[in-house]
């Protein structure tokens, strides 16, 4: 008996449900609607599901391949390095050397830095060193920011209306003395870090934020909160972390640090890094830095059998290498420029109460009326019409991920025909989901 392509599909996805809880390795990946997605391939802008149909990816992976997909130049470093060195597990390879050397000269904050393999590694050893060099108990995160699944900082980021100034857990067996530790601040208001500090006087070893918390779209810093940040953090001892797992490499080589102007004692890399290899990175100020046991006898205990693999690390040298030499930057921010305008044009036009926000290659509309300063603004957002406009669009082969808040990216393989046909399916879709609610 042949199947229909959708036939084979659903039995690919019914035999994923067999045998991977809810059939998808990643939280957020099992989206409503979209139970039965299994992706056959990727290229360039494009992903192919096992229907066989293409769509124009700006959900990106949530961000890492800022070259497209399958970049050449990335996968024939990776495949190269990997045919000539193996993982070792002792001592260092070349290729980790030159990566960090390149990292330390791009990146302001950086004097010195290590090699995770995912964005969480990253943050979870950035708060244990905060913590070991400080002595201090508390940490505090943004409302809306995210920094992985660790039990410090999973909490508070899309959280419901009633759990906005409460402690909202994504998880749960994270103990309440870890969640007690964490504090929860208003993102761009910083009248609330400074009452948290006082309150805890002496005892927050850390400020974590997403510079631009994206994780809830794109929600700009508003000019001064970041300085004041640095301030604050500085008087008080407490250590400075930039999570710039999405900004950095998407926003510029240097990061949004060398956007804003603002240097964070440490800096968390990862997503475009490697352009979607699993490469993340942690760094700062040497004298923090110093104090892994990557130093023998220092106390801030690091380590990963995979970290710095010779692969991964190739790739992530690719990237920035061509990130230094191809108008990569340029070319995203171009195509970011044009969809944001265009946007809030059409949305203007339609009479849609809409903010349509961004930086760069990175872009989201919200339906609502701003200013967007911070989460709270968002609640706002009208739900159904940002998840219902892009599973409309996904009938034009357009793939934006049809969850609340989450923002859209474009790479050097968009096009400006890509815009042209963003703008054009967008006015189509919001205009046919509007009239099913009419
Ligand atoms: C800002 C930020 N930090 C940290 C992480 C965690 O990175 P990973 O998923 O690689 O563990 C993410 C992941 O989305 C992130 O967006």
């Amino acid at each position: 008996m042949t199947l229909t392509a959708s036939e084979a599909a659903a039995r690919l996805a019914a035999r994923a449900a067999a045998v991977i809880p809810g059939g998808v390795n990643s939280g957020q990946r099992r989206v409503p609607g979209l139970e039965e997605l299994v992706v056959t391939a990727t290229s360039g802008s494009t992903f192919t599901d096992a229907d066989g149909r293409v769509y124009t990816d700006y959900h990106s992976a949530f961000g890492p391949p800022l070259l497209g997909h399958n970049d050449p130049d990335v996968d024939a470093a990776a495949a190269a390095a990997g045919r000539s060195v193996d993982l070792m597990g002792v001592g260092v390879t070349p290729v980790e050397i030159e990566l960090a050397e390149r990292l330390v000269d791009a990146v302001p904050s950086l004097e010195k830095v290590l090699l995770t393999c995912t964005g969480s590694e990253a943050t979870f050893h950035a708060l244990r060193l905060a913590r070991t060099v400080t002595g201090r108990r508390y940490v505090i995160k943004f409302q809306g920011c995210y920094h992985g699944w660790h039990d410090a900082v999973a909490m508070n980021v899309i959280s419901p209306a009633e759990r906005v100034g409460a402690k909202d857990p994504l998880s749960g067996g994270i103990l309440p003395e870890v969640l007690a530790a964490t504090i929860v601040c208003r993102f761009n208001d910083a009248h609330d870090v400074e009452r948290a500090l006082d309150e805890h006087d002496g005892d927050v070893a850390a400020i974590i934020i997403e510079p631009i918390p994206h994780n809830i779209g794109a929600v700009l810093p508003k000019p001064g909160f970041l300085e004041r940040l640095r301030e604050l953090a500085s008087k008080h001892g407490t250590v400075l972390v930039f999570d710039e797992v999405i900004t950095g490499f998407r926003h510029g080589i240097g990061g949004y640090q060398s956007v804003a102007g603002v240097t964070p004692d440490l800096t968390t890399l990862g997503k475009a890094m490697a352009n979607g290899w699993p490469v993340s990175a942690l760094g700062g100020k040497a004298e923090l830095m110093d104090l892994f046991s990557t130093t023998p006898g220092r106390p801030a205990f690091f380590a990963g059998t995979f970290n710095g693999h010779p692969a991964t690390t190739a790739a992530a040298l690719a990237t920035i290498v061509k990130l230094q030499h191809e108008p990569v930057h340029e070319h995203v921010f171009a195509l970011g420029d044009r969809a944001r305008t265009g946007l809030q044009a059409l949305y203007d036009r339609l009479g849609v109460p809409a903010v349509v926000s961004g930086f760069g290659s990175v872009f989201v509309s919200y339906f609502l009326e701003g200013p967007v300063e911070s989460y709270d603004d968002l609640l706002r957002n009208d739900v159904d019409l940002f998840v219902g406009y892009r599973r409309e669009l996904m009938k034009d082969g357009i793939f934006e991920l049809p969850l609340n808040l989450k923002r859209s990216h474009f790479s050097y393989a968009h096009t400006d025909e890509d815009v042209d046909r963003l703008l054009e399916a967008t006015e189509g879709a919001v205009t046919r989901y509007l009239g099913t609610r009419a």
